[in-house]
């Protein structure tokens, strides 16, 4: 069921399985071949090239990336995440702090939320791409904006990840392990959907449409007055007991 109220989040967000919800922004992002072509030349991007090609092609690919023809570089397999977008805010994501960030931190803030860290994430890749397995310290609003995607997670997480064992990020791999298909929870989502991914469960994307972008919220010690979600409890009480390594997971082992 699709979550388009703020009672229906606010009742939603604190446990696991992920849902789809509306959110009506009214930005309009340029066309995401051209956003490709501005943030492949970034220093802050990250890419990994894929695919069944030898691995000298890959290398090749690589090195090129950043420079060969744009309508080349659409035709290769990659997955590609920008964590750094306010430096955009200005000119290639104009209008994005007014009409995206500040609307929901506002809404958010109204309902009775706080959090530590809410930042806009990009991600774009190509036909046969897809994401690692694994998970995130962050809940996600996604957002689909060009192509489809199809976002794999667990209806149950916990019967295939303690949360424990997410915070210590024991998920990580290219390939889901071996799971009963009846068990996942699969949304394909297409440009306009939204989807909420519940922090600390295990999830893996895959790529839909010949190019795929979204861009998703990522909140970080997210807290509905005074409450975290029942799997950041974990978290708190691992960094409680390992403080020198609270946050370093966003900044070090990004996932994607
Ligand atoms: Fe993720």
């Amino acid at each position: 069921m699709t979550i388009t109220t703020p009672d229906g989040f606010t009742q939603r967000w604190r446990q696991p399985p992920n849902f789809t919800l509306e959110v009506g922004f009214d930005y309009v992002f340029l066309p995401a071949v051209d956003i490709l072509d501005y943030v492949r030349r970034d220093e802050g991007v990250r890419f990994t090239l894929l695919g069944d090609d030898d691995w000298q092609v890959c290398m090749d690919r690589t090195a090129a990336f950043r420079t060969a023809p744009i309508e080349e570089v659409v035709t290769w397999t990659f997955r590609l995440v920008h964590f750094n977008l306010s430096r955009f805010y200005a000119d290639l994501l104009h209008g994005f702090q007014e009409e995206v960030m500040v609307p929901w931190r506002s809404h958010l803030s109204a309902q009775g939320f706080t959090w530590q860290r809410l930042a806009p994430v990009l991600f774009l890749s190509t036909a046969g791409a897809a994401s690692t397995y694994h998970n995130d310290n962050s809940h996600g609003l996604v957002w689909q904006v060009h192509g489809a995607k199809t976002f794999h997670s667990y209806l149950e997480p916990d019967e295939h990840l303690a949360a424990d064992a997410a915070v210590l990020g024991e998920t990580t791999g290219e390939e889901p392990p071996e799971h009963d298909e009846s068990d996942r929870q699969s949304v394909t989502m297409r440009p306009g959907d939204q989807l909420w991914s519940h922090a600390l469960t295990p999830h893996w994307v895959t790529t839909e449409s010949a190019l795929a972008m979204s861009v998703t919220l990522s909140h970080g010690g997210l807290c509905h007055q005074g409450c975290f979600s029942e799997r950041e409890l974990a978290l708190r009480a691992y960094w409680d007991e390992n403080p020198d390594e609270a946050w370093v997971h966003d900044l070090r082992n990004v996932r994607y």
